[in-house]
């Protein structure tokens, strides 16, 4: 193994370009180390976005030799090719600047589609409960570990070819909570995620579920979608 990774960054904005440094290899790396090597040790104008560094706040997916992934939990001898590394910004999102991607539209499509929590109970009320271990429970909690990283916005290509496409996390949160017995939104919601630029433009491709970094599988959750859609249209409620 070499001493050291010889690592391109993208610099600036969409109109930037690969800047290539050389950043000291050690055992057990992450990409995110050597994203972080770089900003501390050698460029401190390189903007990126981390908080957690455990797999659990989301902010630091990027595109590593060409494909997205949270950088945080991505080991370098995973994914190194020989001593090279390329990191860029999460692609289908407008560019801030260097790593940073607006994640703006993409969580603005969250609320496209109806992803909030309606409860039907006050605040005078106790709380809802569904019973551990039910499969009510089970059925809500199959896609509710997603931590919003963006990694499967970035994979997927309808999102690239029909960037109104309300895409794989916002429909992945729809079918939480439509499978969530306490929600009461749920006409609303598969109006909100019937259309065309919602869960029927999924072409299955699976992108996003192969790479989720938590195993989660957003296409199996717009097919539930699909079928909800198509019953509740059956059954006149859309
Ligand atoms: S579904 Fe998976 S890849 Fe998509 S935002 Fe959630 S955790 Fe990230
Ligand atoms: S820094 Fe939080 S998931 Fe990577």
């Amino acid at each position: 193994m070499s001493a050291t990774l010889r690592v391109k960054v993208w610099r600036g904005g969409a109109d930037g370009a690969f800047r290539e440094y050389e950043v000291p290899r050690r055992e057990s790396q992450t990409v995110l180390d050597v994203v972080t090597h770089i900003q501390r040790a050698i460029d401190p104008t390189l903007a990126y976005r981390f908080a957690c560094r455990v797999g659990m706040c989301g902010s630091c997916a990027m595109t590593v030799n060409g494909a997205p992934r949270w950088t945080c939990r991505t080991h370098v001898d995973k994914v190194a090719r020989g001593d090279r590394l390329e990191i860029a910004p999460l692609r289908n999102l407008p560019l801030i600047r260097d790593l940073v991607a607006d994640m703006r539209e993409f969580f603005d499509k969250w609320a496209r589609a109806q992803g909030q929590f309606k409860g039907r109970r006050t605040r005078a009320d106790d709380f809802e409960r569904i019973t551990p271990g039910s499969d009510a429970r089970k059925r809500a909690d199959a896609a509710i570990e997603c931590i919003g990283c963006g990694v499967c916005y970035a994979a997927c290509d309808v999102v690239a070819w029909n960037p109104d496409y309300l895409g794989p996390a916002a429909l992945n949160r729809a079918w939480t909570l439509a499978n969530d017995a306490r929600d009461a939104a749920n006409p609303e919601r598969l109006r909100a995620v019937a259309g065309d630029r919602a869960s029927l433009a999924c072409h299955t491709h699976m992108s996003c579920t192969e790479r989720c970094p938590k195993a989660l599988s957003p296409t199996a959750g717009i097919a539930g979608l699909k079928r909800a859609v198509a019953r509740a249209a059956l059954e006149g409620e859309l």
